[in-house]
C-alpha cells in the first residue's frame, strides 16, 4: 500500500494549512507545490540549515536525521523533533508498520523567521467601523516650576497642567505608587515636559521625559487552542504595526481542551505547567512584534486577552476543571484588569491585562471578540456568526437576542 493511498494528511500550523502527502517527496517540496515559500539558501541540498521546522505529530512516520541534518541541528534539537523540510520526508515503511489509521495524522510547525511571505494570519476583513476609543491615552503636560509664592507640591501641579478637557475630573487622578517614588526627580530634570501615562482616564501608570505620544501601543492576543496570534497596534490611531503567531505550546500536553484539563487534573503541576507555557508563547509574541515594529516592549501599556473558556482560566493560573464537570460553570465571567507583571507578561512595568469575559460553559471570550468585531447585535436580520477553530462557537441572533453554541471543530 502506497503512502498516497492511505491519504496522509499533514497540517501546518499556524497557517492552518492542511495538505495531502505524495509518495517520495521531501516536506519542503510539499510546501513549495502548494505554494507555501520558505527559506532557502542552498535550493534544498541541506547545507544552508535555514528550513528548520518543528515535527509537533507523526515523528516516527518520518526517514531517520540525514547526515546534512546532523551537521545542521544540535543533537537536542533532533530529539525535540526539529528537521530541515529539505531532507525530511516519509517513510513508508514505517507507515506501513501503523495499524491505528488514527496515528497517520502529521503536525508541522512552521516557525516565523521560515515563512517567506507574512501570509499566514487573516488580517483584513469587513470593516464596521468601529470607532477607536483606547483604554490607554498619552498627554504631554508642562507643569509649572514649584516656588515659594505657588509652593505647590509635584502631584499636584501635574494635576493642574492637565488639559480638562481630555480627563474626567482631575481630583479622580491617581498615580501608580512606583511612579510617584520617581516624579519628585524627573519633574525637576525635565526641560522638555512630561508625557504621562493614563489608564481609563485616571490612573497614571508612566510617567516619561520629553513628548512620547506617539510611542502609546497596545497588544490584543487571540490565545487558541492550537494557535496564539498577537497584534500589536499603536493606540493613537489603531493602526496594526506587527502581528506574531506560535504554536500553542500547550498541544504538547493534549490537542483539545478536555485532554487539557484530563492533563492538569492528573499531573499536580499540571496548571503550573500549562500557564507558563502559554506566559512564555505570548512573551515571546511580545519580543517578536517588538522587534518587527522595532519598539520597545515598555511602551506597550495594555493588553488584551480573548480565549475560549479553558484557555482563558489557564492563562490566568485558575483551575479549568470545572467547566468540564456539569453544570459547567466557569470560575468568574466578569471580565478582569490585572497588572502584566502580576502574570509574568513582560511590558510596560505597571501595564494593565485587560480579559474580556467568557459567556458560559465553553463559551468564552474569544466569542465575545467575534461579536464585538462582527457587531451582530446591531443587526436587524437574524445573523449567524461562526468561529471555526480547534474549538468551534457559533452565534445566532440580532440586536434583540443572541445565542451561542459551542462544540469541537477542529476533528472536522
Ligand atoms: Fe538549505 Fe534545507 S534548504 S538546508
Amino acid at each position: 500500500m502506497t503512502i498516497h493511498n492511505r491519504n496522509i494528511v499533514i497540517d501546518f500550523e499556524p497557517i492552518s494549512r492542511r495538505i495531502y502527502y505524495s509518495d517520495n517527496e521531501t516536506i519542503y517540496h510539499t510546501l513549495t507545490k502548494s505554494g507555501i515559500r520558505i527559506k532557502s539558501l542552498c535550493g534544498g541540498k541541506g547545507t544552508c540549515g535555514k528550513c528548520k521546522l518543528l515535527i509537533q505529530k507523526g515523528l516516527n512516520l518520518f526517514n531517520d536525521p540525514t547526515m546534512a541534518e546532523a551537521e545542521q541541528l544540535s543533537k537536542n534539537e533532533i530529539k525535540e523533533g526539529w528537521r530541515l523540510a529539505c531532507q525530511a520526508l516519509l517513510d513508508y515503511r514505517k507507515i506501513e508498520q501503523i495499524k491505528d489509521l488514527q496515528s497517520l495524522h502529521v503536525r508541522i510547525f512552521l516557525p516565523d523567521d521560515l515563512l517567506v511571505e507574512d501570509f499566514k494570519i487573516l488580517t483584513t476583513g469587513v470593516d464596521k467601523g468601529i470607532q477607536l476609543n483606547p483604554n490607554v491615552i498619552k498627554l504631554c503636560v508642562h507643569p509649572d516650576k514649584p516656588s515659594l509664592n505657588k509652593p505647590i507640591p509635584d502631584f499636584e501641579r501635574i494635576l493642574y497642567s492637565l488639559p480638562p478637557d481630555k480627563l474626567k475630573p482631575i481630583g479622580n487622578v491617581e498615580i501608580e505608587y512606583n511612579i510617584l517614588k520617581e516624579l519628585p526627580d524627573l519633574i525637576r530634570t525635565q526641560e522638555d515636559g512630561l508625557t504621562l501615562t493614563i489608564l481609563n482616564n485616571k490612573n497614571i501608570i508612566n510617567c516619561e521625559p520629553g513628548n512620547t505620544l506617539e510611542k502609546n501601543f497596545g497588544i490584543a492576543f487571540d490565545i487558541g487552542t492550537t494557535t496564539i496570534v498577537g497584534y500589536l497596534m499603536n493606540l493613537n490611531d489603531g493602526k496594526i504595526h506587527a502581528i506574531s503567531s506560535l504554536l500553542n505550546p500547550q498541544t504538547a500536553y493534549g490537542e483539545d481542551v478536555i485532554t487539557r484539563i484530563t492533563y492538569i487534573k492528573e499531573n499536580k503541576d499540571g496548571l503550573n505547567q500549562l500557564n507558563s507555557a502559554v506566559i512564555n508563547a505570548l512573551n515571546t509574541i511580545i519580543n517578536k512584534t517588538c522587534k518587527k515594529a522595532r519598539i520597545n516592549h515598555s511602551n506597550i501599556y495594555e493588553i488584551s486577552i480573548v480565549g475560549n473558556s479553558v484557555m482563558h482560566h489557564i492563562f490566568l493560573g485558575i483551575n479549568p476543571t470545572y467547566i468540564g464537570l456539569s453544570p459547567y460553570v466557569p470560575a468568574i465571567q466578569r471580565n478582569l484588569n490585572i497588572k502584566a507583571r502580576n502574570l509574568g507578561l513582560n511590558i510596560s512595568r505597571e501595564g494593565n491585562v485587560h480579559v474580556l469575559p467568557v459567556i458560559a460553559g465553553f463559551v468564552g471570550a474569544d466569542t465575545i471578540g467575534v461579536i464585538l468585531s462582527s457587531q451582530v447585535e446591531k443587526e436587524s436580520e437574524m445573523t449567524l456568526v461562526i468561529d471555526i477553530g480547534t474549538n468551534g462557537e457559533i452565534v445566532i441572533g440580532n440586536k434583540n437576542i443572541l445565542a451561542t453554541a459551542s462544540c469541537a471543530a477542529g476533528s472536522a
